[in-house]
């Protein structure tokens, strides 16, 4: 077996350093291996005092991913955590990196935590739908107050070194070696009385009021975690150490084998494949740093905004000098929207605003590594922007469409070198949207591929390899759960129990809501232009709205009425009249059975993208609908809920 951890001597202070890589994952070996090197420096009467540090790039970044599905073997964490604690000799945790839930809570049984300047800490356990199984909830209010504690554990999200010595759960930040001045830190510390373990420190309690907050600010609709997490943190409070760690025990495996936890785990296994393709392994992205988007209406902003976001410096090609005007100016309101919301500083705004250039001539584009094109969504308006594109840019720059619906193939047909040619399609608002479908037509380049995945990477967005049909994953899905819920509204279950019950699901919004929100025109326009060239398209529901002038709420009414200025959706006998003829019925459906109709038919769609090959797998779906489509998480995304 490889060691996964070294034991050196320096004066008095024995240096224990964990190499697990890529992590120092929590690994069953490195947790046998702890318990042990606690019982050897018990031992050894030279020792005055023990620094635990790690190799590579990070302290313990948490329990190993690849036992997250097995059961709990020993020593079990929580074991080995208290073994450091009730250590005969202090322990000095030295923290750079990021010590998370696991490798922070080994840290917590530490008697000091000495953290680089860059180091964070953090009890990110509740993103997996899990509380910390071992002393986070416990020891984290013990060592640095409830507020603290709830702050940490409630949202997941890691604290910077500084904000970590502020609010008390790092002793010292090393602005030099850090394992050296926490060797230092350790011979200093052992020749004055010791603070009291983390488990003895007294923890003052906080009123009702404090807990209401609280739980109000923890409550996210069908996650229980989050208030899990606040409930276990105030028993550790109200009760004895030993207690409080039996009750964050059970509620730990309690939630562990919970459904909203196995979907948590699925959606973060997928996420981490989905980032790095086996089949990618070993080729080499092409370098991007100029980038080039025809095309400034709600897209081409939106793409750029994410560029120059990423550090890009981006050309925005227009039809006239009025649309390069207007792209800029959308793209000016994007940014400026991010420093009202304090994501960006003015400066910054300004700073990205120089890196952004506007015009109407495609020679400006000679220097792009990377053309995105987000013009109207016609054929001949695509085949026309890349013949100029063949003429202006490098041979090697890659060129990439957005197109929603139109084939690539039919759009690269004719261009030079289309070994460099992708489709790149972004969801609106692109600078939010996180998912990334991406589609390689025959030609493209096993680099150029490589180097739509780096972008991603790049652009913080989650990319899913699709291959090409009509909508291609994300889109096909949408209008296949759009025509299922229809043909709920057919068989007579009304419109608003339908959006209920996706709200009560998760959704943010139930199918027809959203569909008023985004307007119903533009899918009907699709079917027309279908109908238009003679395909058989059948009269759906929408169509018959959108006859009747109700393209949604921006024009008073879609689905459901709107008073003017208000986007509350008030029930419309209208529309019960125009759809009169088309109902069949008066089926009555639970909420649950609603659901299940229509993730149901989400994940038979699924079912035929996977058999043509038009997605790779099943998890690539689900993280479409979750990034694309506000699929809720903690249901781990249409294949992975209705495998049951
Ligand atoms: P849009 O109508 O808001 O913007 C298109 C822009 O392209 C306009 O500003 C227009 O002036 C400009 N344009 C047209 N021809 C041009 C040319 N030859 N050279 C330079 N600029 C030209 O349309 P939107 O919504 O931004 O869509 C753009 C593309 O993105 C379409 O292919 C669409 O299918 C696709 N898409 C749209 C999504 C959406 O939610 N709106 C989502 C994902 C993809």
């Amino acid at each position: 077996m490889k060691t996964v951890m070294t034991i050196e001597h320096r004066g008095a202070i024995a240096v224990v350093t964990i190499d697990n890589p890529p992590v120092n994952a929590l690994s069953n070996a490195v947790r046998g291996a702890l318990v042990e090197a606690v019982e050897t420096l018990d031992a050894d009467d030279a020792v005055k005092a023990v620094v635990i540090a790690c190799a590579g790039r990070t302290f313990i970044a948490g329990a190993d991913v690849r036992e997250f599905n097995l059961p709990p073997q020993e020593p079990l964490l929580p074991d080995v955590v208290a073994a450091i604690e009730d250590a005969k000799k202090p322990w000095v945790a030295a923290i750079h990196g990021s010590a998370l839930g696991g490798g922070f809570e080994v840290a917590l049984g530490c008697r000091f935590r000495i953290a680089d300047a860059k180091a964070s800490v953090g009890l990110p356990e509740v993103t997996l739908g899990l509380i910390p199984g071992a002393s986070g909830t416990v020891r984290t209010p013990r060592l640095a107050g409830v507020e603290t504690a709830v702050k940490l554990a409630v949202s997941g999200r890691p604290m910077k070194a500084k904000a970590a010595l502020e609010a008390g759960l790092v002793d010292a930040i090393a602005d030099g070696d850090l394992v050296e001045e926490a060797v230092v830190f350790a011979e200093q510390a052992v020749e004055k009385p010791l603070p009291p373990k983390t488990r003895e420190r007294p923890v003052t309690a906080l009123a009702e009021d404090f807990w209401a907050a609280a739980e109000k600010d923890a409550a996210k609709p069908g996650y229980r975690a989050p208030l899990e997490v606040l409930a276990s943190i105030r028993f550790a409070v109200e009760n004895p150490f030993d207690a409080a760690m039996e009750h964050e025990r059970k509620i730990f495996l309690e939630l562990r084998a919970s459904k909203e936890a196995a979907a948590l785990r699925h959606v973060f296994f997928a996420e981490r494949a989905a980032a790095r393709p086996e089949s990618l392994k070993g080729i080499e992205p092409l370098a991007i740093s100029a980038v080039g988007v025809i095309g400034g209406g709600t897209m081409g902003a939106g793409i750029a905004v994410a560029a120059l976001n990423a550090g890009f410096s981006v050309t925005l090609i227009e039809r006239d000098e009025e649309a390069v005007a207007r792209g800029i100016r959308t793209i000016d309101g994007i940014l400026a929207g991010s420093v009202k919301r304090g994501k960006l500083t003015e400066a910054g705004r300004v700073e990205l605003m120089a890196s952004l250039g506007g015009t109407t001539e495609y020679r400006a584009l000679g220097d792009c590594d990377l053309v995105i094109e987000a013009v109207f969504e016609e054929i001949s308006v695509k085949r026309a922007v890349f013949e100029k594109l063949g003429q202006v840019c490098r041979a090697d720059a890659v060129l990439a469409t957005n197109t929603s619906y139109l084939d690539p193939r039919l759009i690269a047909e004719g261009l030079a070198n289309p070994e460099r040619f992708i489709g790149l399609h972004f969801f609106s608002p692109a600078h939010v949207m996180k998912l990334l479908e991406i589609v390689p037509v025959p030609q493209t380049s096993g680099a150029v591929l490589a180097t739509a995945f780096a972008l991603a990477k790049t652009l913080g967005k989650m990319p899913v390899r699709a291959g090409i049909c009509e909508g291609f994953i994300g889109n096909r899905i949408l209008k296949r759960y759009r025509a299922a819920a229809e043909e709920l509204v057919e068989q007579g279950v009304a419109i608003a129990d339908i959006d209920a019950a996706m709200r009560g699901y998760g959704f943010k919004m139930g199918p027809f809501e959203a569909q008023d929100l985004g307007g119903l025109d533009i899918a009907f326009l699709q079917r027309e232009g279908a109908r238009a060239t003679g395909e058989a398209v059948p009269e759906t529901l929408g169509d018959i709205l959108v006859r009747a002038g109700r393209k949604g709420q921006k024009t008073g009414g879609g689905w459901y009425d709107y008073e003017p200025g208000n986007r509350k959706p008030i029930v419309s006998e209208q529309v019960t009249d125009l759809l009169r003829d088309r109902i069949d019925g008066d089926t009555s459906l639970t909420a649950e059975e609603i659901a299940e109709r229509l993730v149901g038919a989400m994940a038979d769609e699924g079912r035929a993208i996977l058999a043509e090959g038009i997605a790779e797998k099943p998890a690539d779906i689900d993280l479409v609908e979750i990034h694309g489509y506000g699929f809720p998480r903690h249901k781990g995304g249409p294949m992975f809920a209705s495998e049951g």
